[in-house]
């Protein structure tokens, strides 16, 4: 075949047609449509955010005119009235457009609500012209009708007539409607991207198919595709007979890009396959590659007026700063024997050496990652504020905001990069703030929004960073939603924002089902009615008075929107999502299968439906959305123990949350192997999906290292691991030491919890009167819970309160005297403690530049030694060993205890130049 030279022809640029703005903005999917005179050519442009994703609120319609798909006149902004190109309260992905058959024009289109409901609020959108430039009725005329939830089946659309058996096969998302007149007069055919109905993975897509007579009811027919292939977001279906055949074109998402499929048709890759007869089943498994480019992904089909077929694709013209686009000249295809599309640039000629490539990590199709390598989360070392224990600025015994503005200059000394504070909204605390009854206020125990406010500001101008801690699977038994839902009726719309349920058993008087609390006990309470007498039953995953709410419901996720911005506007930098594998529960609130372990370990359950069900995905997807709209790269931190890394990564695809905790790391004992098997877990699962790992040693719930890993068991699966046993706290030091070594030395960020940087040991002989935890409450005791990790920080002087509060007062959980030695004071003074180890550590990695990105290479040890290069940058080397290591001394940069004679001790760790062997 030869084909005539290929060129690109840049769309007028915007001095003459300055409502385009095609020089800062940036396009994606885009379709056309061919009048008969004249190829129309729509592109959705939207103005890039810093990190690399889309202003999807920002969306317009773009629209040009061809009559030889070589130079085109751009007519401007389509879609609004009067081409204004305003969208009312909706964007949108892809579409198409189709000819009505009587002179006018349906332009059929996905629509993402703007108005705060997230890229899942999907749904079809379908206007109409006479023009083809100006439309009306798009947001009135949707195919479905206009609803806040997501994931609805069709058979939840009034006004769409469903028909046979297959109708269950298919439920939302609706994705990229592609619409096709039958050749043989037979109506209209619409394709869309639809999960499948009961599909565990939101992204198992099928085409979806739709057939109407007359463009105005439309009638489901069986999906095109069966679900299960794995290809989840099938992007820009088109379909057309060409030469009597029945063809689908698709891209789909880089990330669905397996090793196998790359070394097929590689990451940015437009597929066809063909069917046999009428439009019938796509047999997606057998698709084949044909456009394998950047430029090509996600490019309209179009048919020359020699007949002849031709794809587009655009041009990111770097050398103008990335933000600006050309349209390429039409790249012929043809169809194979077999009847798959073929595409070529030139004879012999690959088509990338014909088009430039996008800068390395843009994604096309849609959402992106951050592809910024320098954001701030991907290496930040955050502290934990737990305000209660931090610092009392008001001298009535509890930490607050004030005591935290004062102390701001210590933490920015340490070296940390930002902090984390946890909940610090209105709350009755009966789970340590975690039962939050007003999620845009502030507790008046810790201050004001004012002081928030100040908190924020000072932390900026310290250079440090602030993440919050949203609590979002449940909220206090004092939230006036909840206590609305107790004054209602069983059956009131206000009792849809939580869990209500009637009991099993004759009377009811048997929860509705087997779940257990994480603290202990069953995760249902029964209510008494406004009639007095007992009722219906709630569910709460964790305390009573913390009652899960059902992220289903539409009044929950908007609120929730609403919070998500109240904070993000305050400037909040990023926010730690609690819980966050509790917040979508298994339709139906099936029984759970515990494998015979009554007690709340996350990490066994593989398949449970009240935690990690595949529906959170979803709300994550919306939130990112949100954070994405603000400049500052804004991040989400989620706290989500699963059963496996795999599980964790996707908690982190590009659409949903930044970074999370690494619980794994956190949990496992002290012991070489083991740690050796989770770093490279952890490596090897968060790569993929191009993450940075976390590590963390500790927070408010566990055990402090100090002491755990002074105890023969130094695991802690469990808040019991290790209860009850003598801990060697002179050992557990070294350990720790040693362990925080090894943690600063690791790829990605790291958390440090407040009181990890001064060695303090867990306080295990709180007096019974004092405990708080809810754990201790309805363990009956048994479980004492995780006071003994929250009690105040020492801050100076030889006796409590330790400068915590004003001398006098009593802190809220007694200190224990022999504190002395480990106050901040004490040990700033002390070359050999462990907030001098922390510091000097903390100043040798950032200072260390290029360290964050430096890999890790793991070197031959002995066993018991973890020994590792960070690329050029750094050697760490850690004795978890009986018996000291020998090595060269010349170029330690530091170590946890000293050398001796020239070996490294056993439990400590060392850092140095690599070079030295
Ligand atoms: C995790 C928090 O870290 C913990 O303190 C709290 O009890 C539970 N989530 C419930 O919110």
């Amino acid at each position: 075949m030869t084909l005539a030279r290929q060129r690109a022809h840049p769309l007028r640029p915007a001095m003459m047609c300055p409502m385009l703005r095609f020089d800062d903005a940036w396009i994606w999917d885009s379709w056309s449509f061919d009048d008969g005179t004249r190829h129309h050519l729509y592109y959705l442009q939207a103005p890039r955010m810093p990190q690399g994703n889309m202003r999807h609120d920002k969306a317009r319609i773009g629209h040009a005119v061809s009559e030889d798909l070589r130079s085109w006149d751009v007519l401007g902004e389509t879609f609004g009235p009067a081409g204004t190109g305003a969208f009312d309260d909706l964007a949108t992905w892809t579409g198409s457009v189709i000819s009505a058959g009587d002179g006018s024009y349906r332009l059929f289109y996905t629509a993402i609500s703007t108005a705060g409901h997230g890229l899942r609020d999907q749904r079809l959108g379908m206007a109409s012209s006479t023009d083809l430039h100006t439309w009306t009725g798009r947001s009135t005329a949707p195919i479905a009708a206009p609803d806040r939830r997501w994931y609805k089946t069709l058979a939840d659309y009034p006004d769409v007539a469903t028909a046979g058996p297959d109708v269950d096969t298919v439920s939302e998302t609706w994705r990229d409607p592609y619409a096709v007149r039958d050749p043989k007069g037979d109506g209209w055919h619409l394709l869309v991207t639809a999960r499948a109905a009961g599909a565990e993975r939101n992204d198992d897509g099928v085409v979806a198919h739709l057939h109407s007579p007359d463009l105005e009811t439309w009638t489901v027919l069986p999906p095109l595709s069966s679900p299960g292939t794995g290809f989840g977001q099938l992007e820009v279906l088109q379909t057309r007979e060409l030469d009597g055949r029945w063809v689908l074109v698709f891209t789909c998402h880089p990330q669905e890009m397996t090793p196998e499929r790359v070394a097929r048709g590689g990451e940015f890759c437009t597929w066809s396959v063909p069917c046999e007869g009428p439009l019938g089943p796509f047999d997606i498994d057998a698709a084949r590659p044909f456009a394998a480019d950047p430029t090509l992904f996600a490019a309209p089909l179009v048919q020359q007026r020699d007949g002849t077929w031709a794809i587009l694709g655009f041009h990111n013209l770097e050398d103008r700063g990335g933000e600006s686009f050309e349209i390429c000249d039409p790249v012929p295809v043809t169809l194979d024997d077999e009847g798959y599309l073929v595409a070529r640039a030139e004879e012999g000629q690959p088509l990338s050496s014909r088009v430039r490539h996008r800068p390395v990590g843009h994604r096309f199709g849609g959402m992106s990652g951050s592809d910024d390598a320098s954001a701030w989360w991907r290496k930040a070392v955050m502290y934990q504020v737990y305000l209660r224990s931090f610092a009392d600025g008001n001298g009535d015994g509890e930490g607050d905001l004030p005591g935290l503005r004062a102390r701001l200059p210590y933490l920015a000394d340490l070296g940390v990069d930002g902090l984390w504070i946890s909940p610090w909204f209105p709350s009755p605390m009966a789970d340590g703030g975690y039962d939050v009854s007003d999620f845009r206020g502030i507790h008046p125990m810790f201050g004001t929004l004012e002081d928030a406010d100040a908190v924020l500001r000072e932390s900026r101008a310290l250079g440090l960073r602030v993440i919050i801690d949203l609590v979002p699977n449940h909220t206090s038994d004092q939230h006036p939603w909840f206590l609305a839902a107790l004054a209602a009726e069983p059956g009131s719309p206000v009792r849809d924002r939580y869990f209500f349920r009637d009991g099993r058993g004759p009377d009811g008087d048997e929860p509705p089902n087997n779940w257990i609390s994480a603290f202990g006990g069953s995760a249902w309470a029964r209510v008494t009615e406004p009639h007095g007498r007992p009722g219906q039953w709630y569910l709460h995953l964790f305390a009573p008075e913390q009652p899960d709410l059902n992220w289903t419901d539409p009044t929950v996720l908007d609120d929730f929107d609403d919070v998500l911005r109240f904070w993000f506007d305050r400037g909040v930098d990023g926010l730690r999502i609690d819980a966050a594998p509790a917040m979508a529960k298994k339709a139906g609130l099936p029984d759970a299968d515990y494998g015979g372990v009554l007690q709340f370990r996350t990490v066994d359950w593989d398949d449970n439906p009240h935690w990690d069900v595949e529906q959170v995905h979803d709300i994550f997807r919306r939130w990112r959305a949100i954070a994405d709209t603000y400049d500052g790269d804004r991040a989400f931190v989620a706290e989500a123990v699963v059963s496996t890394p795999e599980r964790l990564a996707k908690y982190l695809r590009p659409d949903e949350m930044h970074t999370a905790f690494n619980f794994p790391y956190l949990k496992g004992p002290w012991d070489a192997e083991t740690l050796r098997e989770v770093i490279d877990a952890t490596l090897a699962s968060f790569e993929p999906v191009g993450v940075p790992s976390t590590w963390v040693l500790t927070s408010h719930d566990e055990i402090r290292p100090v002491t755990r890993y002074g105890r023969p068991t130094t695991s802690s699966f469990f808040i019991t691991d290790g209860e009850g046993e003598v801990s060697d706290l002179a050992l557990g030091t070294r350990r720790a030491r040693a362990a925080a070594m090894l943690m600063l030395a690791l790829p990605g960020g790291a958390y440090i919890y407040q009181g990890e940087e001064l060695g303090l040991p867990n306080v295990d002989d709180l007096p019974d009167e004092v405990l708080q935890d809810p754990m201790f409450l309805r363990s009956g005791g048994a479980i004492r819970g995780r006071d003994g990790c929250r009690v105040p920080l020492p801050w100076s002087g030889a006796v409590p309160p330790f400068g915590f509060s004003p001398d006098g007062v009593q802190p809220w959980l007694p200190q224990p005297e022999c504190w002395s030695a480990l106050t901040v004071e004490a040990e700033s003074s002390d070359e050999g403690s462990m907030l001098s180890l922390y510091r000097a550590a903390l100043r040798l990695r950032r200072s260390t530049e290029g360290l964050h990105a430096a890999p890790l290479a793991w070197r031959e040890s002995p066993s018991g030694v973890l020994d590792f290069d960070r690329g050029t940058l750094l050697r760490c080397v850690v004795n978890l060993s009986q018996q000291p290591v020998e090595f060269t001394v010349a170029d330690v940069l530091l170590t946890s205890a000293p050398l001796a004679g020239g070996r490294l001790p056993v439990d400590a760790a060392a850092w140095l130049r690599p070079q030295a062997e």
